[in-house]
């Protein structure tokens, strides 16, 4: 039996919906995480302080008792959104970083951006004031093909942004290729990116191969074999600018499986054990730490947990659970299509 002990891990990105969603959710990330970055497209979305306030008390009420958790709340950029609601939200600690979505390109982002050059006094003001941008880097033109989204926002928007606000703490969220990866790796020292479990395990056969598979469509969407080597690559190499933001992204079964399927993968449950899986695959479980614990507080100006965690290779795989049941419905859980034999104990 293997074992390795690991500072706590933090998720830099998830998604807990509310109601009796969150309800369920919430304990599969505070099992293993000490804290995350949630996400605020909400529907309506988390625009403003206040709203966040009211969201981050719905979640602390979600934490089970033994359980030590802080959820780091985030603002839903808007070309209406109120800066100075935005600056005082920062200063007194309620927000903790603004999201920027495209509008179009996810889910509950209609709300979103449309043009990035309406909202720079708002990043200017970020820049200023030492807020994060966390950006779901996709172009969303119809005549853009859904696998290049990512490459074509990096060459259109992204280096826009970064020559225009170096000073600016830039993530680019769930990164999936190989010219996303490049891009991070020669760009200045604001900028980093976080990097899925989905995305380091599966590649884009995951989603049509023998029949099509919604609960592996997720957004941005799973892309060629070199583009997930090329993740692997970067996230086991424990450069500083690459770490764990899980996304997971709860929808029900019946949403998923629908003719108009959600985009979104609920990965919290096994995400630590999938991520163990593929280190030691790669024989790289020597900078697991520095994905899931170090390098994520570090571009945040954070400090580590002090808290460790344990993780024992087992002899025999993981029986993965298949569903959380919610309501009348259910969360399917995801699983890759390898044995994984990494248990968090
Ligand atoms: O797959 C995704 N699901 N990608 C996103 O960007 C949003 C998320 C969600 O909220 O469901
Ligand atoms: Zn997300």
């Amino acid at each position: 039996m293997q074992e390795l002990e690991i500072i706590k891990p933090d998720d830099w990105h998830v998604h807990f919906r509310e109601g009796s969603i969150l309800k369920a959710v919430v304990p599969e990330t505070s099992r293993h995480f000490a804290r995350a970055i949630v996400m605020p497209n909400l529907s309506p979305p988390i625009l403003e302080g206040a709203d966040a306030s009211i969201y981050q008390k719905e979640i602390m009420d979600a934490i089970p008792e033994n359980d030590e958790f802080s959820p780091f709340m985030t603002l839903y950029l808007t070309e209406n959104t109120n800066c100075k609601n935005l600056e005082d939200s920062f200063k007194n600690g309620l927000i903790f970083a603004a999201k920027l979505y495209p509008a179009g390109a996810t889910t509950n982002s209609d709300s979103g951006v449309k043009n990035i050059k309406n909202i720079m006094p708002i990043l200017e003001k970020m820049s200023e004031i030492g807020m994060p941008l966390l950006i779901h880097g996709e172009v969303t033109n119809k005549e853009i093909d859904i696998f290049d989204r990512e490459k074509v926002f990096i060459e259109n928007n992204l280096e826009f942004l970064c020559k225009e606000l170096p000073d600016l703490k830039i993530t680019l969220e769930h990164i999936t290729t190989k010219d996303a990866v490049s891009y991070i790796k020669q760009g200045n020292k604001n900028l980093a990116a976080s990097i899925t479990p989905h995305h380091l395990a599966l590649n884009r056969n995951s989603i049509f191969l023998n029949g099509i598979k919604p609960h592996n469509y997720c957004l941005p969407i799973l892309k060629r074999e070199v583009h997930r080597k090329a993740l692997v690559e970067a996230a086991i190499s424990g450069n500083s600018k690459f770490f764990l933001g899980t996304d997971t992204a709860p929808h029900f079964k019946k949403d998923k499986e629908s003719e108009c399927g959600c985009a979104g993968v609920f990965n919290a449950t096994y995400c630590m054990s999938i991520l163990a899986e593929i280190f030691d695959q790669n024989k790289s479980l020597n900078n697991i730490e520095r994905f899931t614990s170090l390098n994520g507080s570090n571009h945040y100006s954070l400090q580590p947990n002090s808290k460790k965690i344990k993780l024992v290779k087992r002899t025999y795989p993981i029986n993965f659970m298949d569903r959380i049941e919610v309501e009348k419905d259910s969360i399917v859980v995801f699983k890759p299509d390898f044995p994984v034999f990494w248990e968090i104990v």
